[in-house]
C-alpha cells in the first residue's frame, strides 16, 4: 500500500520524506489555507520534494472553470494530481483532464456509487473519505471493502482507491488488510505507526544488558 502525507506543511513534508516512506502528498483547500501560504509556492516546494503524485485541488464548482483551474495547476510540475469534487462538474472534468493526459484525484466521496461513478470517469485516484463518515457513527472502513469489491469486479477499472480523512493507525491497518492501494495520513498519525511500547522496552533492556558487557561494536 502506498503512504500518501496529507498536509500542505512543507516542513512536516520534508520531515517525514527522509524515513522514505512518503510515497505522495495530498492536499486541499482547507490544508493549503492552514499553511497560510501561497497555493502555487507551496504547491511547487511540495512537488520539489516528494517526487510521487501530489494532490492539489481545484476551488472553482463548474466545469468550464474547474478545467482552466486543473490545467494552470498541473503547469506547476509533472507530479501535479489534480483533485476534483465527487460532483457531476467534477466528474466531467475528471474525464477530460484524464482523457488529456493529467492524472486525476477524485475527492470527497461518500458512497460506492460515487466512486463507480468516479472510476467510469477515469479517475487515477479516488478519496473516500473514512473519518468523516465514522464521525456519524457510520463505518467508514466498510465502504472502503465495498469499493474494493466493485473494482475487482470489472477489470476495467484501474482507478486506485486512496483512503482518505483517516483519524487513526487503526484506520491504516483496515486499509491495508482491505487492500486499498493508497492511504493519505495526517503526519501525526503517520508517525504513530513505528511506535509500540513493547518495542521501547524490549530496546531498552538490550541496551542496558549490552552495556553491562561492556562491550562496544566501534
Ligand atoms: O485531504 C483529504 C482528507 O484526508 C481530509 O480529511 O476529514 O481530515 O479533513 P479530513
Amino acid at each position: 500500500m502506498k503512504f500518501f502525507v496529507d498536509t500542505a506543511d512543507v516542513d512536516e513534508i520534508r520531515d517525514l520524506a527522509a524515513t522514505g516512506m512518503v510515497d505522495g502528498v495530498t492536499t486541499n483547500p482547507s490544508l493549503v489555507a492552514k499553511s497560510g501560504r501561497d497555493f502555487i509556492d507551496v504547491l511547487k516546494e511540495i512537488c520539489d520534494i516528494v517526487p510521487g503524485p501530489v494532490s492539489a485541488e481545484v476551488t472553482a464548482t463548474d466545469h468550464e472553470n474547474m478545467l482552466a483551474e486543473g490545467r494552470k495547476l498541473a503547469e506547476v510540475a509533472p507530479n501535479v494530481t489534480i483533485k476534483v469534487p465527487l460532483t457531476w462538474d467534477g466528474l466531467k472534468t475528471c474525464r477530460v483532464l484524464t482523457s488529456a493526459g493529467t492524472q486525476v484525484n477524485v475527492t470527497l466521496c461518500f458512497s460506492a456509487n460515487q466512486a463507480l461513478l468516479a472510476a467510469k470517469a477515469g479517475a487515477t485516484f479516488v478519496s473516500p473519505f473514512v473519518g468523516r463518515l465514522d464521525d456519524l457513527g457510520l463505518e467508514g472502513m466498510e465502504l472502503i471493502s465495498e469499493i474494493r469489491t466493485i473494482y475487482d469486479n470489472y477489470a476495467a477499472l484501474d482507478t486506485q482507491i486512496l483512503v482518505a480523512s483517516i483519524r487513526s493507525t487503526n484506520h491504516l491497518k483496515q486499509a491495508a488488510l482491505i487492500g486499498a492501494d493508497v492511504s493519505t495520513i495526517p503526519p501525526a498519525v503517520l508517525r504513530k505507526l513505528a511506535h509500540h511500547t513493547l518495542t521501547d522496552q524490549g530496546l531498552a533492556a538490550f541496551l542496558a544488558d549490552w552495556q553491562k558487557s561492556g562491550q562496544a561494536i566501534l
